[in-house]
């Protein structure tokens, strides 16, 4: 079984002293799972503190956004080069960075790469908009991040990577997509891959859900096939619902390992 993998996207959330503060709560609540991945993604101010404050048997650090050059005369801008040494993740193409950002799919092609360039394991998101859904696009729309996300990447770095369907009319909505239409994309995500990569890592890469996730849902996506954990949003940002999230993977896993065990 692949290991449950639940990452909190902060956003542009929490200032240094808060996300500590979140960190140190997070510590107190969450125990070390050997079968559960957890990782945070703070803002790029915060990366560097808390990269010093976290236990790394428990948590792990992803960046939001990074830039695909890896120096040079590019005002603002942080490449993966530099977070190398920081972070293990860094989640790509979020929609908030394809819509508010324009990030068109060329440069998330190129930023996937300079990810796994630099040893870092890309989080690609793809995941429709609400009037696509509607017009029946959501397959095509899927097809087409997915074929020039990972367009420079080989089968074995396919395998080692991470793809987040986050459809974007779900995502800080409340508004949940509904199991079996979660179901259907995550299947056609990992039919996509074995049909473009071939079956291993279409078996090996962990493909999350995300849009509006709370401890509440968990047992009931886990129960997805091909669902391999979350990535979550607004319930990151408090110790209850992110620590909630972990403790209802981990009762989930617990009962699915008996129930493995008894057949
Ligand atoms: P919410 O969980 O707030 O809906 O956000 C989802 C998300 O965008 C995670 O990247």
């Amino acid at each position: 079984m692949r290991k449950i993998l639940i990452i909190g996207n902060w956003k542009m959330n929490l200032n240094t002293s808060e996300a500590s503060l979140l960190v140190h709560r997070l510590a107190e609540r969450i125990k070390i799972h050997r079968d559960i991945e957890i990782v945070l993604a703070p803002t790029m101010l915060t990366l560097q503190p808390l990269s010093l404050q976290i236990d790394r048997r428990k948590f792990r650090l992803a960046a939001q956004n990074a830039y695909h050059r890896d120096e040079g005369a590019f005002t603002g801008e942080v490449s993966f080069t530099m977070l190398r040494d920081l972070i293990h993740y860094c989640i790509i193409g979020h929609s908030e960075r394809r819509h508010i950002f324009n990030e068109d799919l060329p440069t998330i092609r190129d930023k996937v790469s300079a990810a796994v360039r630099n040893d870092i394991i890309p989080i690609l998101c793809v995941g429709e908009t609400k009037t696509e859904r509607q017009d029946g696009e959501t397959k095509q729309v899927l097809h087409d991040q997915l074929m020039s996300g990972l367009a420079n990447l080989t089968a074995k770095e396919v395998g080692q990577s991470v793809i987040a369907y986050e459809p974007v009319w779900a995502i800080g909505t409340g508004d949940i997509a509904p199991p079996d239409k979660a179901a259907e994309a995550v299947a056609y995500i990992r039919n996509y891959i074995r049909d473009v990569f071939g079956t291993r890592p279409a078996q090996k890469i962990r493909v999350l859900y995300g849009g509006s996730v709370t401890p509440d849902i968990v047992s009931g996506y886990l129960e997805i096939p091909g669902v391999d954990g979350f990535l979550v949003g607004g319930a990151s940002l408090n110790y209850e619902s992110f620590s909630g999230i972990v403790e209802s993977a981990r009762k989930w896993q617990r009962r699915h390992a008996e129930v493995e065990n008894e057949r």
